[in-house]
């Protein structure tokens, strides 16, 4: 049988206690170095902030929601303030999960995502795929959990230490819910569709996953990325990043922008599956992670995704004579085969040719 250990990677975490040099897998080639590619760093624009408890409220639902559509217009993301869930619980969760990451390895394999030590599946702790050995792959660990629908929780890949980890997410979870559907009220709202619109594409059987990511520090920041340039792949991510390690960045009109930390705010970005409905009048923004020599991060990304069997089309209401649907109609577990495949090479489906239809 031919050798396949170049599927499975050594977890990051325990490769960088031991090497003063990352390994040519995870070097990326010269033009694409993290540090060649230009940072708007000289003259930082503002990531957008949104003011969620004013996006339903009576009084400046307006306003914010001119806000929303112009953010996901020119970002594809922006931050949220008065998001209504306690910092206490936010910084539990973090706290916990940090926990989890620095257990010895073999408390870590409980929830490993490898079946029988070899069989790669989405969920549980360990890498993400590799698709082929030529892959470059990113500095990170990361923890995949889905979590809802809720009666499809596996829960042999929940950390059972700390032992408040359980509770914590599954609080958390349904605090992202609920922020979820507001924002995709005001999404749907701000596109001058039914508010219901994009909310109604959800059934009892759309997933969501939790991905606790870690990067661990690197000793080669300027070649190699925690996170190499993606977009999500679903509808909505809300993230909850590190509140003391930046790195995160997003890419603008060819330009990457740092976004900072801000502790206790929330990054909202919209995926794919959002571009696609709004025949990309809100764009899916293309972001990376960029690592650090001396700390470690965390970050816990939500990904709200579609029932797998749903097709995923431009809203009809948007189109007209001459607004003809850019992307084909396609089956949300069609697009994420493609969207993985291209994930693993650092492209992108969505650009591809295979969505787009010809006029
Ligand atoms: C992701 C992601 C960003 C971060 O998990 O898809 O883009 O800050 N994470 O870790
Ligand atoms: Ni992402």
């Amino acid at each position: 049988m031919a050798n396949e250990s170049w599927k499975i990677p050594m977890l990051v975490q325990e490769l960088a206690a031991k090497v003063q040099e990352p390994p040519s897998r995870y070097v990326q080639p010269e033009q694409q170095h993290p540090v060649s590619l230009v940072v708007g760093a000289e003259k930082p624009e503002a990531i957008p902030v949104i003011d969620l408890s004013r996006l339903l409220a009576a009084d400046g639902a307006d306003e914010e929601g001119s806000k929303l559509r112009l953010a996901l217009q020119s970002w594809g993301l922006f931050l949220i303030d008065n998001h209504g869930i306690e910092t206490s619980l936010m910084d539990d969760l973090i706290n916990a999960s940090r926990e989890f990451f620095h257990l010895p390895l073999e408390e870590k394999q409980k929830c490993s995502n490898l079946i029988d030590g070899k069989h790669y599946q989405v969920e549980g702790y360990g890498n993400d795929p590799v698709a082929s050995k030529d892959q470059i792959l990113d500095w990170l660990d990361r923890l995949h959990l889905r979590v809802e629908p809720e009666d499809e929780r596996n829960l042999v890949h929940w950390p059972e230490h700390p032992n408040s980890f359980r509770a914590l997410l599954h609080k958390y979870t349904l605090n992202c819910k609920r922020i979820k559907d507001r924002i995709l009220w005001a999404m749907a709202k701000s596109l001058g569709l039914d508010e219901d619109y994009i909310v109604a594409q959800f059934s009892g059987k759309a997933p969501s996953f939790a991905r606790f990511n870690y990067y661990p520090p690197c000793p080669r920041p300027d070649i190699v990325f925690g996170a190499k340039p993606h977009s999500d792949g679903g509808v909505l991510t809300i993230l909850l990043m590190d509140k003391d390690v930046g790195g995160l960045q997003v890419l603008r009109d060819g330009v990457w922008h740092n976004v900072p930390t801000s502790p206790h705010r929330l990054l909202v970005n919209i995926g794919d599956f959002s571009e696609i409905m709004s025949n990309g009048i809100f764009k899916s923004p293309v972001h990376r992670v960029v690592t650090n020599m001396g700390k470690e991060r965390i970050s816990l990304a939500m990904f709200h995704g579609l029932d797998p069997e749903k097709e995923i089309e431009p809203a009809t209401a948007l189109l007209h004579e001459k607004q003809l649907a850019r992307y084909r109609k396609i089956k949300a577990k069609v697009y994420l085969a493609g969207f993985y495949e291209h994930f693993c090479r650092g492209t992108r489906f969505i650009d591809s040719e295979d969505l787009r239809e010809v006029a």
